[in-house]
């Protein structure tokens, strides 16, 4: 077996053990690493966005919450409400904690469950309205 196989199946196996990380683990394993990689790092040159030290950046700026869930990789995941809000706040506590507001609010599924049906009308273009509005919280640094 591939080194790869063998740590998804004892994630699998070590579940009912371990509950909750190791499930949501698997999930991100199963459900989103082919295209967000390893540690969220991505695929940008194909359009992958990182989500290391960058995701967490969405919840500071208005519509970024919604986004979040209604992203097609996420909104359309072949998993239920509960198992995505803690998905989603597992990516955003392990791959960017340092960029999440102080007031984080985790996702639950009840609001995941009232997001996801309202699909995004064009993705590219909400996403650069987004990041356009992340980059002005953060001016660049003058050099
Ligand atoms: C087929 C490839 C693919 C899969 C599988 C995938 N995603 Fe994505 N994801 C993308 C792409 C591409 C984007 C950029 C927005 C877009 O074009 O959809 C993205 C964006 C995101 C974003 C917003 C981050 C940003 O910077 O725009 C989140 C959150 C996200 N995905 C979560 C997930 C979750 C959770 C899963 C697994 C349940 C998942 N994705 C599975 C391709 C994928």
């Amino acid at each position: 077996m591939k080194p790869r196989l063998v740590v998804m199946a004892l994630l699998l196996g070590t579940t009912s053990l371990a509950g909750a990380t190791e499930s949501v683990v698997a999930d991100y394993m199963l459900s989103c690493q082919g295209c967000h990689l390893d540690n969220g790092r991505g695929f940008p040159l194909r359009g992958v966005p990182t989500l290391t030290n960058y995701v967490g950046n969405f919840l500071k700026v208005p519509g970024g919450r919604q986004y979040l869930v209604q992203v097609p990789g996420a909104a359309q995941a072949d998993l239920n409400n509960e198992q995505l809000a803690a998905l989603l706040n597992w990516m955003l506590t392990t791959f960017s904690p340092d960029q999440l507001p102080s007031d984080f609010v985790r996702y639950n599924a009840e609001e995941v469950a009232q997001l996801r049906p309202h699909p995004l009308v064009d993705v590219a273009s909400r996403r650069a309205e987004l990041v356009r509005k992340i980059e002005q919280l953060q001016p660049r640094s003058r050099q």
